[in-house]
């Protein structure tokens, strides 16, 4: 049995800046990883490359023994709705849609949206935003907006979650509790990658890792080594 997720030596170059250099590692189904390092060490860049929503100078994405980062344009949309979930730096809610409607977002664009709304209430409700389904984005607190970005992100049952500082600026009550509900994602079956510089979600993950200056190293496993190299 082959790993979920692959990162075969991904490098990144702008310019003259080598951002990633040969960053190696694996995610088995169902495990969350860790990813910390200062600002500026490329967490959000790798993340995005991993997720298709940027391209690596060199090197491999495999997801499920195939190698997601050759296939063209159009083929990459599809891979990145049928794998991904991602919870990105700033929420990105659509202003104009309700709570309900930004969650079922992803499932309009699969054309999935029957099957997906029981699941999107359900996860609305589990996220205490029942009482919130029809208000706007600038109607919720941040910690609301979170929970929906978070919901959009899952409502697909993605394979691999990726989520980028979810719990930044948040009070710890609610930060536990999106934490929480990143890392239940694993019962389902789903690998979770989080970019937190917070040490105690940090520690709640199955693996931490490490970038510096673009390098990766592992920082600590609690479970087999996910680092490849490093
Ligand atoms: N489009 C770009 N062109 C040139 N340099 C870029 C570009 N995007 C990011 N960078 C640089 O790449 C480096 C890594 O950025 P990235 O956003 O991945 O860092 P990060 O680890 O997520 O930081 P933070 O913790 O502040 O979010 C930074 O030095 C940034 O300035
Ligand atoms: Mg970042």
């Amino acid at each position: 049995m082959g790993h979920l997720l692959e990162i075969q030596q991904i490098t990144k170059v702008y310019g003259t800046d080598t951002i990633l250099s040969d960053i190696s590692l694996t995610l088995e189904a169902g495990k969350a990883l860790a990813l910390t390092g200062q600002s500026g060490s490329g967490k959000t860049t790798l993340l995005s490359i991993i997720g298709l929503l940027q391209q690596a100078t060199s090197g491999k994405v495999v997801v499920n023994g195939r190698d997601i980062t050759k296939s063209s344009a159009e083929e990459q949309a599809k891979l990145r709705a049928q794998y991904f979930g991602f919870v990105f730096q700033r929420s990105r809610l659509v202003s104009s849609l309700t709570t309900l409607e930004n969650v079922m977002l992803p499932a309009w664009f699969a054309r999935s949206g029957k099957d997906a709304e029981k699941y999107a209430r359900s996860l609305l409700a589990r996220f205490e935003l029942t009482h919130r389904m029809n208000h706007r984005p600038q109607e919720l607190s941040l910690g609301q907006m979170r929970r929906v970005a978070l919901a959009r992100a899952l409502v697909l049952k993605p394979a691999i979650l990726l989520a980028d500082e979810p719990t930044n600026d948040l009070d710890p009550a609610l930060a536990a509790s999106v934490a929480d509900s990143l890392l239940q994602a694993r019962t389902n079956g789903s690998s979770v990658i989080i970019v937190t510089h917070d040490p105690h979600l940090a520690a709640r993950a199955d693996f931490t890792v490490h970038l510096h200056q673009g390098r990766l190293s592992a920082a600590s496993c609690t479970g087999q080594a996910a680092a490849a190299s490093g």
